[in-house]
């Protein structure tokens, strides 16, 4: 049985407030949500992604405003980026209240705190009235989900309500920023530029992701983001090979032979647009019956860093 689908903020907050499993829209990416404040719930959140409790989750709140119900100190590095960037991609790893659960925050002393943009997102936290805890709404190392179908494909029959708030307009994960006494470390690039960053937090630090000894960002997998289909991450595209059946995605259009598919993201080369789109494309090869994915290398500025950072990590999974 596939779950209901909704545009109705009212119904997800009573869902959440009773312990329930509601997808909702952000500007990023769809979050599978629960009451931060309800371990059962959230117990449920992990159950329902086939998620490692290592895996820390994201806490949302309504406002910057309401900080104090989950960390116990903000930075001035971090009040500065909250008050310039929420509501916004931005995630901020805070020291946390003790009344936040472990299971939230996978045992660790922070928590991963962010207000998101999104104006049904933002009604559901007001009318529940709690913060909200929100991976993305994927099985755990699959590919992200920017539209409500992406969803329920992966997720419909075991969550309790999808609240449609049609595409993410950002459509790659939050930025993850760690505030240091010296400057701050990004933990995960994401919809936030690490130039947008630096032009307000000063030195920036990029965490070193895939060193398996101390990972900075629990969660942060070299594995990930991946679609079905085996996919690769090439500098150019190269000729298919005859009889194969191989599907491209690259920013700009392409003239390129033997492929089945090619998605192009852009006419002209924007990287925040082809962020938006960037998963999107990516489920629709996935569904083609494919060999194989062949992904050419964006620009390693602006979002297109983030982009690169998803393709490297779907690209490590096979
Ligand atoms: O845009 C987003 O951030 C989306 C939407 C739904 O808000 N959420 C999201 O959540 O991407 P998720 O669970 O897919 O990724 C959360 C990651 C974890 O894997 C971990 O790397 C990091 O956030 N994280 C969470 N809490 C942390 C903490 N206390 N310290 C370090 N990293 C943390
Ligand atoms: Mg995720």
């Amino acid at each position: 049985m596939t779950c209901r689908v909704t545009t109705d903020a009212a119904w997800a907050a009573d869902v959440l407030r009773s312990g329930g499993l509601v997808a909702l829209p952000t500007e990023t990416v769809y979050g599978l949500g629960a009451d931060a404040t309800n371990p059962t719930a959230v117990a449920r959140i992990f159950a329902a992604k086939q998620r490692p409790a290592f895996d820390p989750l994201i806490v949302h709140l309504a406002s910057l405003a309401h900080w104090q119900t989950v960390a116990t100190e903000l930075p001035p590095r971090a009040a500065q980026l909250a008050a310039r960037f929420w509501p916004g991609p931005l995630t901020l790893v805070l020291p946390k209240q003790s009344g936040i659960s472990d299971l939230v925050t996978s045992g660790l002393p922070t928590v991963g705190v962010r207000v998101p943009r999104h104006p049904l997102m933002q009604a559901v936290l007001e009318l529940a009235d709690c913060p909200i805890a929100a991976p993305s709404a994927n099985r755990f190392g699959r590919l992200s989900p920017t539209r409500p179908e992406h969803v329920v494909e992966q997720l419909g029959n075991v969550i309790d309500l999808i609240l449609d708030g049609g595409p993410c307009a950002v459509g790659v994960e939050s930025t993850i920023v760690r505030p240091d006494v010296d400057g701050v470390t990004i933990l995960r690039l994401g919809g936030l530029s690490v130039e947008d960053i630096a032009a307000v937090a000063g030195p920036v630090r990029l965490a070193a992701t895939e060193s398996s000894t101390a990972p900075e960002a629990p969660g942060m997998l070299p594995q990930h983001y991946a679609p079905r289909t085996p996919i690769a991450l090439v500098p150019a595209a190269p000729v298919a090979p005859s009889g194969s059946r191989w599907g491209l995605l690259t920013l700009r259009p392409i003239m390129c032979d033997g492929y089945v598919a090619i998605e192009s993201l852009t006419a002209d080369g924007d990287l925040i647009l082809a962020a938006a789109r960037f998963f999107a494309a990516l489920h629709r090869l996935d569904k083609l019956g494919l060999d194989r994915i062949i992904a050419v290398e964006f620009p390693e500025h602006g979002l297109g860093r983030a982009i690169n950072d998803r393709l490297r990590r779907a690209a490590a999974t096979y």
